[in-house]
């Protein structure tokens, strides 16, 4: 079975996007938003951090407390959408429920929208516009496929999981790589075999270990989207596959951790550069 390491994919990136940082008159800046201190939050905040660093593209976090007004949320936005400096805004999910995700999200100029997740870029992407910033973790993933020469098209592709973050930007990648794409959800019937017909098997749902060998065929490529902490006190990372139960069916995997959680970080600063570039900030 071949691993489909991430951080693999991710080393043989990083170079390039020194260059093109190392190469612009002004270098953005990234800014984060956070909300309250949630500790998976924490982690993913530090992952960006030291990533940028690496490259040399600075992070700023803007912690807000959770007792942050609406208000207080969208002026701050507001000032950064007008900093010249600022080359993307993104917002750490997840957020206090009284906030209004959507309204957030959208106030985020669409220019600096690197995650790719307010209604404008959102629209830009399903309308297949080429210059829409692709969600990180479906270009992450795109990634993978291409490092490894995983070709889609054709292929039947069945991603399990159609959250806004990752199962819908996958399908719309899978579409746009013209594979066959079957969606799938906590209502969908006989998952099981829709799981095993797939060329290649996605999986998004935030299960630790859901799927076994019951859910996946013979040389099938499977990509494993989740993260989930098995909790205090070993604090360890698992995946939505159980890989132990996999490993002697499918022909390729990506492990977790260090298959899509590394790329989804490499894929947000492609975004940031790539939206330097294309609004001419450079
Ligand atoms: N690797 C990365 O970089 C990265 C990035 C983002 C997220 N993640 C991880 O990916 C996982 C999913 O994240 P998310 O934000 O998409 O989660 P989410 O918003 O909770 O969505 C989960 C999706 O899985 C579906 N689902 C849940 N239980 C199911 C079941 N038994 N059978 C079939 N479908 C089921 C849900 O169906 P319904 O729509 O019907 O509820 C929903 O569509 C999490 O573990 C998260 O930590 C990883």
């Amino acid at each position: 079975m071949i691993n489909l390491s991430g951080l693999e994919v991710r080393e043989s990136v990083v170079e390039k996007l020194k260059k093109q940082v190392s190469g612009f008159v002004s270098v953005p800046k990234l800014v984060i938003i956070q909300i309250g201190n949630d500790e998976r939050s924490t982690v993913y905040i530090n992952q960006k951090k030291k990533f940028g660093e690496r490259i040399g593209l600075p992070v700023i976090v803007h912690n807000f407390d959770t007792s942050v007004s609406e208000d207080e949320l969208l002026v701050s936005i507001d000032q950064y959408n007008g900093d010249k400096t600022v080359g993307g805004v993104i917002v750490q999910m997840p957020i206090p429920q009284n906030l209004n995700r959507r309204k957030i999200l959208d106030a985020i100029h669409f220019e600096k929208d690197v995650d790719g997740l307010g209604s404008r870029q959102s629209g830009l992407f399903y309308c297949r516009e080429k210059s829409a910033i692709m969600p990180a973790t479906a270009r992450g993933v795109l990634m993978l496929f291409d490092y490894y020469k995983i070709p889609l098209e054709g292929k039947d592709v069945c991603i399990v999981g159609r959250s806004g973050l990752v199962g819908r930007p996958l399908m719309q990648a899978c579409l746009s790589r013209n594979a066959t794409v079957t969606i799938c959800h906590s209502k969908t019937r006989s998952l099981k075999e829709k799981t095993k017909n797939a060329d290649i098997l996605i999986v998004a749902i935030g299960k630790a270990g859901f799927i076994n060998s019951d859910y996946v065929s013979k040389g099938q490529v499977v990509i494993d989207v989740g993260i989930n902490s098995s909790g205090p006190p070993d604090k360890k990372l698992r995946g939505d596959v159980d890989a132990d139960s996999v490993k002697g069916i499918v022909s390729a995997l990506s492990p977790v951790p260090g298959g899509v959680g590394p790329l989804t970080v490499t894929a947000l600063f492609q975004n940031v550069v790539e939206a330097w570039r294309q609004n001419d900030m450079v």
